[in-house]
């Protein structure tokens, strides 16, 4: 097996090929996943509620991605390492630079921030500065308090409209990857027919370049209510490592989203 890279992720895309990602927080998880062939690891902010009982992923800071990145990346072999900028890390776009070199210091590959058009500027700012960066649209965990609580998103003409124009406009800034988070499977169609750059969905659909999910979610853990598109895929299987393999399959064979999983 080869790294991961963005040209490798581009030619899954090209190939048809569904792209696998899971969050991922320690470097014990980060080398079995990695040994499943997961391709990307994403050291989410949603390591503040499954890693540390928040009730939401704002107390998350900078200092707690990167530690947890660094052990991801000494973890992994040839996964790429995406790590999210947390909440109130990228006000400005020189703000973003100073955190997000952190974070590739400790050993990311590419950073993700959440938001529309208002982060293009930021988005721009960083990959001019050499870091890719991966954009977040739909259902965006960190603006829970605007959006009045975690609900599907885009689901009026006018909030799809404005999704795919902040797409368009992420994906001109230069954002190599985007997230769609708990948007309609309709949605997720016509943003990742939109696109060029792949689309990674969680609750977005089957027709999405590739698909995420939280691996405290996926591996039946997390305490907290199950959302609608989370599949527990320890179920029938005797190993975690078994559990990431029928995820990773699941995913490749378009078997996972079902129409159960999506909005
Ligand atoms: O923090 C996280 O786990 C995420 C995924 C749900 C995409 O951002
Ligand atoms: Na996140």
């Amino acid at each position: 097996t080869k790294a991961v890279t963005i040209p490798s992720i581009n030619a899954l895309k090209a190939a048809g090929e569904k792209i696998t990602m899971l969050t991922c927080y320690d470097a014990s998880f980060a080398s079995l996943m990695d040994g499943c062939g997961v391709e990307i690891l994403l050291i989410g902010d949603s390591l503040g509620m499954v890693c540390n009982g928040h009730q939401s992923t704002l107390p998350v800071t900078v200092q707690d991605i990167a530690y947890h990145t660094a052990a991801v990346a000494r973890g992994a072999k040839n996964a790429l390492i995406l790590a999210d900028m947390p909440f109130g890390s990228y006000g400005t776009p020189e703000q973003a630079f100073h955190n997000a070199v952190q974070l590739v210091q400790a050993g990311a590959h590419m950073v993700k921030i959440e938001g529309g058009a208002w982060v293009a500027e930021t988005v721009r700012f960083l990959v001019e500065r050499s870091i890719p960066v991966c954009a977040h649209l739909g259902l965006t965990p960190q603006s829970v308090h605007t959006l009045g609580g975690y609900k599907v998103q885009g689901k009026t003409v006018e909030s799809a409209d404005l999704l795919k124009q902040d797409a368009l406009k992420l994906q001109a800034a230069g954002a190599a990857l985007l997230v769609l988070e708990a948007i309609p499977t309709a949605l997720g169609k016509e943003v990742t027919d939109l696109l060029s750059m792949p689309t990674i969905g969680i609750g977005a659909g089957p027709d999405c370049s590739g698909q995420v999910l939280v691996m405290h979610d996926m591996l039946g853990v997390f305490p907290g209510r199950k959302a609608r598109f989370v599949k527990n895929f320890m179920e029938g299987q005797t190993s975690i490592q078994a559990a990431v393999d029928a995820y990773v399959s699941a995913v490749k064979d378009g078997s996972f989203p079902a129409v159960e999983h999506c909005f």
